[in-house]
C-alpha cells in the first residue's frame, strides 16, 4: 500500500453507481517513481431521494451524543444527511478492519474521508473489477469451493459475533477464484441487536437458495449451516 505523502490520487471514473454508494476506480501512484496502485472509492450518497432505507432496524442502539446532531439526522436536514451518510462510512471502514484483522476475504480498508471510504481493488491489474457471484454460473466443483469459502467466511464473522445483514449473490465478489464479501456497512451485531438472529437467517436463507438454486447438493444446507452460525455467535443452536 502506497502512503508516501507525495502520492497522486487519479479517478479513472465510475465502477459502479449503486443505491447507497457510487464506487469509483482509483490510480495512487507516487510522481517519478513508477509506483502506483488502484483502489475502489465507495462514496456515499446524502441525497433525499437515496436516503438509506437501511437506517431502521439496524442502527437501533448505535448512540449518537449531540442532540443537535440526533435532530437533524431525524429531520433529514441537508446536515442531517450528510452525517448519516458519514456514520456509515465509518461503521463500515471500522468493520472491514476488525474483519480483516480477523482474517476474513474482504477488502483491505485503506482509508477513511468523511463520507468516501477507499479501499483494496478487487479485480485485475488492468482495472477490470472482479464479477459478483450473481453474474456466474459455477460448475458444480466450482460452486462446492465457493460454497465452502462462503460458509468460512460467514463463520468468521459469526466468531465476531456478526452477521453479514444484506447478503446476496449481489455483495459477493469472485476474484479469479477466492471469494471476497463486500458491502458491509450494516453489519449487525447477532447478540446485542434485538433483531440480530433474524437478520443472520435472512443472510443464510437467501445465499443458501443462490446456492440451490444454481445445483449445490444437500437440501437442508441452510438449517445446517445457520446452527453453526448461530453456535459460533453463542446464542445456541
Ligand atoms: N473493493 C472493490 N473492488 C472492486 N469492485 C468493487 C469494490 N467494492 C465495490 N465494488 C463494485 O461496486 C459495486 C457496488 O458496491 P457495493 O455493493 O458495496 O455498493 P452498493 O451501494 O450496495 O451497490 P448496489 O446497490 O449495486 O449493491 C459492487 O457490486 C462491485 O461491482
Ligand atoms: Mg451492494
Amino acid at each position: 500500500m502506497i502512503t508516501a505523502h507525495a502520492a497522486v490520487d487519479t479517478d479513472l471514473g465510475v465502477l459502479k453507481t449503486g443505491k447507497e454508494a457510487d464506487v469509483h476506480l482509483l490510480e495512487r501512484g507516487v510522481p517519478d517513481t513508477g509506483e502506483q496502485v488502484l483502489l475502489a472509492a465507495r462514496r456515499y450518497r446524502t441525497a433525499e431521494h437515496r436516503m438509506f432505507h437501511r437506517d431502521a432496524g439496524y442502527t437501533e442502539g448505535r448512540r449518537v451524543r449531540h442532540s443537535r446532531e440526533t435532530r437533524a439526522m431525524a429531520s433529514r436536514t441537508a446536515f442531517g444527511r450528510q452525517l448519516l451518510a458519514g456514520q456509515w462510512a465509518r461503521a463500515e471502514f471500522e468493520a472491514l478492519g476488525t474483519l480483516w484483522a480477523a482474517g476474513a476475504p474482504v477488502p483491505y480498508p485503506v482509508q477513511l474521508h468523511g463520507t468516501e471510504l477507499l479501499l483494496e481493488f478487487v479485480g485485475t491489474p488492468d482495472g477490470a473489477a472482479a464479477p459478483r457471484l450473481a453474474q456466474l454460473r459455477p460448475e458444480p466443483d466450482a460452486l462446492r469451493g465457493l460454497w465452502e469459502q462462503l460458509t468460512e467466511a460467514l463463520r468468521a464473522l459469526a466468531r465476531r459475533g456478526w452477521a453479514h445483514g444484506d447478503l446476496s449473490a449481489y455483495n459477493l465478489l469472485v476474484d479469479d477464484g477466492p471469494l471476497v464479501l463486500i458491502d458491509l456497512p450494516q453489519v449487525v451485531d447477532v447478540v446485542g441487536n434485538p433483531q440480530g438472529p433474524e437478520f443472520l437467517g435472512r443472510d443464510v436463507l437467501r445465499i443458501t437458495e443462490w446456492f440451490t438454486a444454481r445445483g449445490l447438493p444437500g437440501s437442508g444446507s441452510a438449517e445446517a449451516l445457520l446452527g453453526d452460525l448461530r453456535q459460533e455467535a453463542g446464542i445456541g443452536p
